[in-house]
């Protein structure tokens, strides 16, 4: 059999010690499918003496992980440390700079730093891969990289944060508020203690923006990514949607616009929005992933698995190690980084969609009629309405509607026009509806 492929691994956590499992178990299996074995040689982590229920006996120890991409006998640097900069982005400058391939599963390195990574390896001649960094187990890189290589993408949507799922699909089967869901996934190991960048879109945002950049051709703007987490959303606002047919989903989505001269500009965004129940992501439930990309000959492709995890996640780094042993360390995305368009970002007014909207207001006659006269002057006509019963102690009531497909920029102005009104008692919330 051939020369085997060398690896180095930083990283001996979750992912980490996966992927070393995943070696063992299925190592010979990979070695006929890549045609030569998988071997790793040198290792690294902080604690050397931390049990990680897995034997370390074989493999070199580097108290410094950088020092990994200076060895002569390694092919590959598996990063799987994390964080979007300090030593997870030195050891990936040095390892592609000394024209060692590199396999990460670091979505917020690869949406920030991508870019300046993808010269680097294309300048050494090394793969730069990085398929565990979006959705897991997932083999949606691929997916759209390969599979879906003969369409032009018009669209990506995904549910692209386990978390947030977990959060919103338990609040939708409970009736449960968001802050008691949230401490019940921190329990079951949903949630992270520091739940922060999943539960306000940043992470679904990294991801997003990966898939955007491969899908359009266009370079990495993760800077224009318009974020909005699901901490506003209540259990109210859950049951309304499901009142009028919807679930509510924290998603993102990309598409290309042409406005004014035509030349074509990316919307990139993740928010809380309601879902058709008829659409293929409304029936995504727990730490669930899924991407729907819209291909133009291919029409609707789902992508959907396990979007964390030991497993999956190993499993998407070890596909990627299996690609290389095979020889293919082609572009990571797809065309050489000078090629990669830098798409204008849209203006989310021009979206023409249905919105739904939920006013917190005094229990006060007049509310409403103020609340509807905003609507019309905004050119924003109300598709249904519901109001919840009048409140026992004259306080506030819930307000929530639908609206006519319309332009976006009308639910602004109306909220403008209603900006600093007595009759309101909290921030309006303004979610769209994901088209079916
Ligand atoms: N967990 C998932 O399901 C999942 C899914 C998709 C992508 N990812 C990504 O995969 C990466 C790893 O995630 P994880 O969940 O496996 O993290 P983790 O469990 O926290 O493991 C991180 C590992 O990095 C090591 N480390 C931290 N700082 C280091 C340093 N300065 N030098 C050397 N080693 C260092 C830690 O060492 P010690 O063990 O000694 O502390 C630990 O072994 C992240 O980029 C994450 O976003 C994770």
């Amino acid at each position: 059999m051939a020369e085997p492929l060398r690896i180095a691994l930083a990283g001996l956590g979750t992912v980490g010690v996966g992927v070393l499992r995943l070696l063992a178990v299925n190592g010979e299996m990979l070695a006929k499918r890549a045609g030569r074995p998988i071997e790793v040689v040198a290792v690294s982590a902080r604690e050397r003496a931390r049990d990680r229920g897995v034997d370390l006996a074989a493999y070199d120890w580097a108290d410094d992980m950088t020092t990994l991409s200076m060895r002569d006998d390694v092919d590959v640097v598996v990063e799987l440390v994390g964080g979007s900069d300090g030593p997870a982005l030195t050891l990936a400058r040095n390892a592609l700079s000394n024209g060692r391939h590199f396999v990460t599963a670091n979505k917020a390195m690869v949406a920030l730093h991508g870019m300046e990574l993808a010269e680097i390896a294309e300048a050494n001649a090394a793969a730069f891969k990085f398929e565990a960094a979006v959705a897991g187990g997932i083999p949606v890189v691929k997916g759209l990289r390969e599979g879906a290589a003969a369409n032009r993408i018009e669209r990506i949507s995904g549910i692209l944060n386990g978390t947030c799922n977990f959060i919103l699909s338990e609040m939708e089967r409970s009736g449960a508020d968001f802050s008691d869901v949230l401490t019940q996934a921190q329990a079951r190991g949903f949630a992270e203690a520091d739940p922060g960048f999943d539960i306000e879109g940043v992470d679904a945002a990294h991801k997003l923006a990966i898939l955007a950049a491969i899908g359009f051709g266009a370079r990495i703007d993760f800077d224009a990514v318009a974020i909005s987490g699901i901490t506003e959303v209540g259990a109210a606002d859950i049951a309304r949607a499901e009142t009028l047919g919807f679930v509510i989903r924290l998603v993102g989505v990309a598409d290309c616009d042409t406005q004014g001269n035509g030349a074509p500009r990316l919307l990139q965004r993740v928010r809380p929005c309601l879902v058709p129940k008829n659409h293929p992501l409304a029936h995504v439930t727990g730490p669930t992933n899924a991407v729907v990309v819209e291909g133009n000959f291919s029409g609707r492709l789902l992508f959907q698995g396990a979007g964390a995890g030991d497993g999956p996640t190993a499993s998407s780094v070890v596909a990627d190690l299996v690609d290389i042993a095979r020889g293919d360390t082609g572009l990571p995305f797809s065309v050489p980084v000078a090629q990669l368009e830098p798409l204008e970002a849209a203006d989310p007014g021009h979206r023409v969609g249905r919105d739904y909207l939920r006013f917190t207001v005094a229990d006060r006659p007049g509310v409403l009629a103020e609340i509807t006269a905003a609507m019309r002057d905004a050119d924003l006509s109300i598709e249904s309405l519901i109001q919840q019963g009048r409140s026992a102690n004259g306080g506030e009531v819930l307000v929530a509607m639908v609206t006519h497909e319309g332009p976006e920029r009308c639910v602004t102005k109306a909220l403008e026009l209603l900006e600093g009104s007595a009759s309101l008692t909290a921030p309006p919330l303004v979610l769209p509806i994901l088209r079916d």
